[in-house]
């Protein structure tokens, strides 16, 4: 197992009807800015909700947080920060509010430009707001950890940054918040959560048991609820809850705590997404089948280990079972109607140079584990991706 830090201070909340705990949760004395997205916060009650646990505290709405949040929307709530002296940030909704209230924390207080928080990945980052979440839509993560993903349209660059000081104060976890989901989001939620695991396990062996159980766990619990969340023709509480600790799990530190780290697949996806603007989890679906298949060599033992443990693949040679593993988790993308193709998106040939520019443009030029995901590399994994 390889040295770690392990260090998460963010408080659960999880449960039916636990919104209402808000006003345990929230300071008192809160000047409250409550971010949401497009229309779903108050489409579906949460909002209100929301604000009747807020109770006698002074409290505003900033609205308009799109998917794959902009740099420029979160500059226009840093300054209703400012303006209006809002000392407390409550995110609801799915990982691109909960991202946002990560940046517009930390651009609040930061002197100079913040698009330099995205430059320096964070290393910049000296001091941020408090703020918690309540979550509805499991996916990113975002609520337990430190990390967030900011767009700038105008030049087509989506970065990641982080910071300790960026974990949610609490999260509220109310499964039954995501029966509102419509089914791809759902799919994406699966589909995201996933392929965290696979990030911070199909890497190469260091005997760490424990940490590759808890992802197999996690893993084996994603395959077996996915297509049963979509087929369900009524929202099944446990499967819900499942999917949304799970999310939770997948991407809080505590499975990739001491052992090797991939991203290589998020890095270019998030390029595709910046470029293309196709939703996170399917950039994902598009581009991982295709790296593990390029890189099987490096990942050989632990492609075997996934085969076996996750999809019961224990016949034919280790070429074969490899192949089947691969062919198993392409499957089961699709089978959560998420396409796994660039041509599914309407996207050929054409669209390779663009993603490579962008990638080195951006340093990702030695990505994945061994740091050998080159711009060739990523170059082979998209023309296998068409
Ligand atoms: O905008 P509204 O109207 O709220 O609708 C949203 C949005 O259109 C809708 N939605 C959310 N909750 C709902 C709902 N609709 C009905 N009922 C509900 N209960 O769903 C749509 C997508 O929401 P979004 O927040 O964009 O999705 P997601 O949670 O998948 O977040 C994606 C963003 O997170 C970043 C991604 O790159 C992307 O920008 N990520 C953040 C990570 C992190 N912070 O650790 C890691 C991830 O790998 C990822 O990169
Ligand atoms: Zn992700």
């Amino acid at each position: 197992m390889l040295n770690f830090d392990f260090y998460n201070p963010t408080q659960i909340v999880f449960g039916k009807d636990r919104i209402a705990d808000l006003a345990k949760l929230v300071p008192a004395e809160a000047r409250v800015l409550i971010l949401v997205g497009g229309a779903s916060a108050e489409k579906t009650g949460t909002l209100a909700e929301v604000r009747q646990a807020l109770g006698t505290r002074q409290h505003e709405t900033f609205s308009g947080i799109e998917p794959n949040p902009g740099f420029d929307t979160s500059m226009q709530a840093v300054q209703k920060v400012r303006e209006g002296g809002f000392d407390f940030l409550l995110a609801v909704g799915g990982g691109s509010v909960i991202d946002a209230a990560k940046f517009i924390a930390a651009a609040v207080p930061f002197e100079g430009d913040a698009w330099d928080i995205l430059l320096q990945g964070g290393r910049n980052i000296k001091a941020a707001l408090p703020f918690g979440a309540v979550l509805t839509l499991p996916a990113t993560g975002s609520e337990m950890n430190n990390g967030s993903v900011i767009t700038r349209r105008d030049i087509g660059a989506k970065l990641p940054f982080r910071s300790r000081l960026l974990f949610p104060q609490f999260s509220v976890l109310d499964p039954t918040k995501t029966y509102t989901l419509p089914p791809q989001q759902l799919a994406n939620g699966v589909v995201d959560a996933f392929v965290h695991t696979v990030e911070q396990y199909l890497t190469y062996p260091v005997n760490a048991p424990l940490q590759d159980r808890f992802a197999e766990s996690l893993l084996q619990t994603l395959v077996d609820i996915g297509p049963r969340l979509l087929a369900a023709p009524e929202p099944d509480y446990d499967d819900r809850a499942s999917l949304m600790w799970a999310a939770t799990l997948a991407l809080n530190g505590l499975i990739g705590a001491g052992v090797p780290q991939d991203w290589a697949t998020h890095m270019m996806g998030h390029e595709l997404t910046a470029l293309h603007n196709i939703d996170h989890a399917r950039t994902l679906a598009i581009v991982l089948p295709a790296m593990l298949n390029e890189r099987r060599v490096q990942k050989r033992a632990k492609l075997l280990q996934y085969g076996e443990r996750v999809w019961g693949i224990r016949s034919g040679n280790d070429e074969e079972r490899i192949t089947a593993a691969i062919d198993q988790t392409r499957d089961f993308f699709e089978r959560m109607g998420i396409p796994t193709r660039l041509g599914a998106y309407g996207l050929g040939t054409e669209a390779i140079d663009a993603v490579i520019r962008q990638l080195e443009a951006h340093g990702m030029t030695q990505l994945g584990e061994h740091r050998d995901v080159t711009p060739a590399v990523s170059r082979r994994v998209l023309e296998a991706a068409l």
